[in-house]
C-alpha cells in the first residue's frame, strides 16, 4: 500500500468571541473543529458530510492553512504544514487547491473567464510568456468542458454550472495534487449537479488527485466517495468505506442523515418527516452536551451515553465510529 499524501492528526479549531459590555466581558469559545484525524491517498476521495454548522468548511480551511488550527497537525506528503511560514505555505498552495460552493459569487464579475482561470499562473509564475499562459488557459477550459473561444466572456454570460466549471479550471491550472471541494454543487440545479460531480470524478481519475468532497447530505457524496466522514459539532462520528457505510451505517447520526435526505415531493417529504430519526436541532455550539455529543437527539441512547464520551475507535472491518453501541445496533438500510 502506498503512503497517504495527506495526514490530518487531531486537528482542532476554536473561535473566540466576547459578549457583554466593557465591564462585564465574557469570553465564549466555539469548538468548530474538535480533534479530527484521517488519512488520504492520491487518487482517493473522502466525502465529508454533516448538517450546517458541523465544521466542514472550517476543517477544509484549516487543512489548507487558510486558518491556523489551535491544535493538531496537517502533514502533506511527509511535511508538516501547520507552523510553516506564510511564504512557504503560499508555495505549498500550488499543490493544495479549493473549489467553493457558490460559483457565481466566487467569481469576480469584472474579470473574463480567461483572466479568472489564468490568475493563479500570473501569481505563481509572473515571468511566464503570455502565449504560454493563454495556451494553458484554453487547454484548461477544454479539460473542464468549456469552449476555448469563450475565453473573453464574463461570468454573467455563463450559466451556474459553467461558472462552476470556470472555478474548477482555475483551481486546477497549477496542477494541484489535493483538491478540496466545499459543497461545489449545492448552489446548482439538481440536473446540473450530476454533471459537475461526474466532471470532478473524471478529472480526479485522470490527474490522480486526492479529493475531499464536502456536502450536506449523503446522497450527494455517494457516487464520488471512496470513504465518507460524517461530522457532527466539529467531531467525526463515523469514517467508513463507502460500501459499508451505505449498507450498514455504524452511527445513529449517519443513519438519521440517510433517512432525512431531501425529498422534492412535499407529500412524500411530510410522510418521511413523520418517520424522521433526526429529531430536534443541533445544540448550541456554546452549550455542548456532555457524554456522547449526539445523545440528546439519539433514539438509541442509554444512561451511559449521557456521561461517557465515546472515543473514535476502529471496528473489525476497518471502519471508525464514535459510539458506545456500534456492535449491538444493526442500522442496516
Ligand atoms: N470565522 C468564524 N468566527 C466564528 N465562528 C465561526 C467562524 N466560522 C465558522 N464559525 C462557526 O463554526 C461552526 C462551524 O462552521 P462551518 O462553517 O465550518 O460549518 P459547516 O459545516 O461548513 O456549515 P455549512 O454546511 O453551513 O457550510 C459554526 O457554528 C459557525 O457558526
Ligand atoms: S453513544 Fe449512545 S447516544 Fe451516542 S450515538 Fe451511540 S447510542 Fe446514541
Ligand atoms: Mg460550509
Amino acid at each position: 500500500m502506498t503512503k497517504p499524501v495527506l495526514r490530518v492528526q487531531d486537528l482542532a479549531v476554536t473561535f473566540t468571541s466576547f459578549t457583554g459590555g466593557l465591564l462585564q466581558r465574557h469570553e465564549r469559545k466555539l469548538r468548530a473543529v474538535d480533534g479530527i484525524s484521517f488519512e488520504l491517498h492520491a487518487g482517493e476521495t473522502l466525502g465529508v458530510v454533516g448538517e450546517s454548522g458541523s465544521g466542514k468548511s472550517t476543517l477544509a480551511r484549516a487543512i489548507l492553512g487558510l486558518i491556523t488550527p489551535g491544535r493538531g497537525r496537517v502533514m502533506w506528503r511527509g511535511e508538516e504544514l501547520t507552523g510553516l511560514e506564510e511564504e512557504e505555505l503560499r508555495q505549498k498552495r500550488k499543490e493544495l487547491q479549493i473549489v467553493f460552493q457558490d460559483p457565481v459569487a466566487s467569481l469576480d464579475p469584472r474579470m473574463t473567464a480567461g483572466d479568472i482561470i489564468s490568475e493563479p499562473l500570473w501569481t505563481f509564475y509572473p515571468n511566464m510568456a503570455r502565449l504560454q499562459v493563454e495556451e494553458r488557459t484554453r487547454g484548461m477550459m477544454k479539460v473542464v468542458g468549456l469552449l476555448p473561444n469563450q475565453i473573453n466572456r464574463y461570468p454573467h454570460e455563463f450559466s451556474g454550472g459553467q461558472c462552476q466549471r470556470i472555478g474548477i479550471a482555475r483551481s486546477l491550472v497549477l496542477n494541484p495534487r489535493l483538491l478540496v471541494c466545499d459543497e461545489p454543487v449545492s448552489a446548482l440545479d439538481v440536473s446540473i449537479q450530476a454533471q459537475i460531480i461526474n466532471l470532478l470524478q473524471d478529472l480526479q481519475k485522470k490527474l490522480g488527485l486526492a479529493l475531499i468532497f464536502i456536502a450536506h447530505d449523503l446522497s450527494v457524496v455517494r457516487h464520488i466517495s471512496d470513504r465518507v466522514m460524517v461530522m457532527y459539532m466539529g467531531q467525526a462520528m463515523e469514517v467508513s468505506e463507502k460500501l459499508s457505510l451505505y449498507r450498514r451505517p455504524l452511527h445513529p447520526y449517519t443513519n438519521a442523515l440517510m433517512k432525512s435526505v431531501p425529498i422534492p415531493d412535499p407529500r412524500l417529504a411530510a410522510a418521511a418527516r413523520q418517520d424522521s430519526w433526526l429529531t430536534g436541532d443541533m445544540p448550541s455550539p456554546y452549550n455542548r452536551p456532555k457524554g456522547c455529543i449526539f445523545h440528546n437527539r439519539c433514539p438509541y441512547r442509554v444512561k451511559r451515553c449521557e456521561a461517557d464520551v465515546p472515543a473514535l475507535r476502529r471496528m473489525e472491518n476497518g471502519d471508525w465510529v464514535a459510539g458506545h453501541r456500534a456492535e449491538e445496533l444493526d442500522l442496516s438500510i
